[in-house]
């Protein structure tokens, strides 16, 4: 077995190209010429998309956390409190000759000549990067207030949409800390010069929780017990060198800040693993306090090694202790303390505390790229090749295919009986009788699909069908009422 890549480029290809050509991904508005940061996705590409976002969020539900679904535009003054208005920006640099514009630091630095014509580059100042919208009839004449009221901003993050509804949750959660909140949806960005496929997106999707923990309570995870021996690849900032460490060591020797960010950081270690993210292309780095947010005071990204790319971000595990709440506190003047119970030695007197925020932020987007490039293995079988992507089968787009052997109306039948059945149980399986079943094998390799099922002269007789397994290819016969539990 191979992997499919043979060097950067030619690897960057084969994945676009199937991405493109079976239906996963393709460039948005492209009979217009499409538009750089802007992606649809493909039949496909929607139902993996969608198998990741239910994984997660299976995930975080059993880790007792509640979903909320917040507003993608938000007005102005939201963005004032939060600081993006004031700090969501990036420096650009432009092309004197060709009027290109690049972000410092990703793509080029101010005294580098221009990626595109080789021209000379100049600073060209800092770029926000929200994109604004106006929210209403824009009335010629108005007090400050109500201007502010009709500006308003496509979400950069989705968290602030759970901050702002904090007090609520609070007494969702019967007024007590520690808890939980999900929210999955778009964001965002008006990227200065995005080219990297689904890295650098302007629209894209955000996974994202946040764990409001009462301060004094953060080397006291109630559930840090079950994570700490799992052993993570940690970068910190500094001068530490990259070591592989288990969690409550790296809590315990100070590597990690504390429990709750220990905690989050291994969750999303097991996540990633769970969807079929190598652990040998996973670790996790800190910030340095120059790159951080502007409202984290420390933050370990989980980064994955691209072939294409080298290592990237996909999710961030931000500690943004309590920058949020202090900030809608002080801007809306409502207030959004909390009386908490005694302090972590256990003393009774009642106290006000501003909560803290421990925020793992995952890039859906990023991670559908990552299980596409690192799921693609091309193979020798016989005298051909074969390309597989081999995706857990929780989270393939298509569980199995159904095929009569041969294109005649008596197996034809029969297939789609099946078809129809595993379709009715949920299991969401695909019809083919086009070409020869080698092709269709072929075909279904290469978009994922862990199982085939084919249906034969025998299937007429006694009611058996073969399943045959995409990573090793072999076959079973099993009795047509035994498919849904083989599947399963
Ligand atoms: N909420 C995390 C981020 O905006 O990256």
């Amino acid at each position: 077995m191979t992997s499919a890549g043979r060097g950067k480029e030619g690897r960057k290809d084969e994945i676009a190209e199937l991405a493109r050509r079976r239906g996963f991904l393709w460039q948005a508005f492209e009979i217009y010429g499409g538009a750089a940061g802007f992606y649809d996705y493909g039949p496909l590409g929607a139902q993996l998309k969608r198998r990741i976002e239910e994984v997660w969020r299976d995930f975080y539900t059993r880790e007792r956390f509640y979903e909320i679904e917040t507003t993608n535009i938000v007005s102005r003054e939201i963005f004032e409190a939060s600081g993006h208005l004031e700090s969501f920006a990036d420096q650009a640099v432009v092309c004197k000759h060709c009027k290109s514009f690049f972000r410092v630091g990703e793509n080029v630095n101010v005294s580098e000549k221009c990626p595109e014509c080789g021209g000379e580059l100049e600073a060209a100042g800092e770029f926000n990067l929200m994109f604004q919208t106006g929210i209403g009839v824009q009335k010629g004449e108005s007090d400050e207030r109500t201007q502010k009221k009709s500006e308003g901003y496509l979400r950069p993050e989705t968290a602030q949409g759970i901050f702002l509804n904090f007090q609520r949750l609070l007494r969702f959660n019967r007024g007590k800390l520690p808890f939980g909140i999900i929210q999955i949806g778009k964001a965002y960005r008006n990227e200065i010069s995005p080219r990297k496929s689904l890295i650098r997106l302007r629209e894209f999707t955000m996974g994202e929780a946040e764990v409001f923990v009462d301060p004094r309570e953060k080397n006291n995870h109630p559930r840090f017990e079950y994570v700490k021996d799992r052993m993570l690849r940690l970068v910190p900032a500094g001068e530490g060198e990259e070591e592989e460490k288990s969690v409550g060591e790296a809590v315990r020797s100070g590597i990690i800040a504390n429990e709750y960010l220990g905690y989050h950081i291994s969750k999303v270690g097991e996540f990633l693993e769970r969807i079929g993210i190598p652990r040998d292309k996973l670790r996790f780095r800190q910030h340095r306090r120059e790159e951080m947010a502007h409202y984290a005071r420390d933050c370990w990204d989980a980064e994955f090694l691209s072939e294409r790319y080298g290592w990237m971000e996909i999710v961030g595990v931000a500690d943004r202790g309590d920058y949020d709440l202090s900030a809608h506190t002080s801007f809306s003047n409502v207030n959004m303390s909390v009386h908490a119970q005694g302090d972590a030695q256990g003393e009774a007197e009642p106290e006000k505390i501003i909560p803290h925020v421990i925020e793992p932020s995952y890039g859906i987007d990023r991670i559908f790229y990552a299980l596409l490039e690192s799921s693609l293995y091309e193979e020798q079988v016989g005298k051909e090749k074969r390309k597989v992507l081999r995706l857990k089968s929780e989270i393939a787009p298509i569980k199995a295919a159904v095929f009569p052997l041969l294109n005649r109306d008596e197996l034809k039948k029969k297939a789609e009986e099946v078809f129809q059945k595993l379709r009715a149980a949920s299991i969401f399986v695909e019809y083919d009788d086009s070409g020869s079943i080698g092709r269709r094998y072929r075909r279904q390799d290469e978009i994922g699909t862990p199982y085939c099922v084919t249906i034969d002269y025998e299937t007429l007789e006694d009611d058996t069908v073969t399943i045959r397994e995409r990573d090793t290819m072999k076959q079973v016969r099993v009795p047509m009422v035994e498919i849904k539990d083989v599947l399963a």
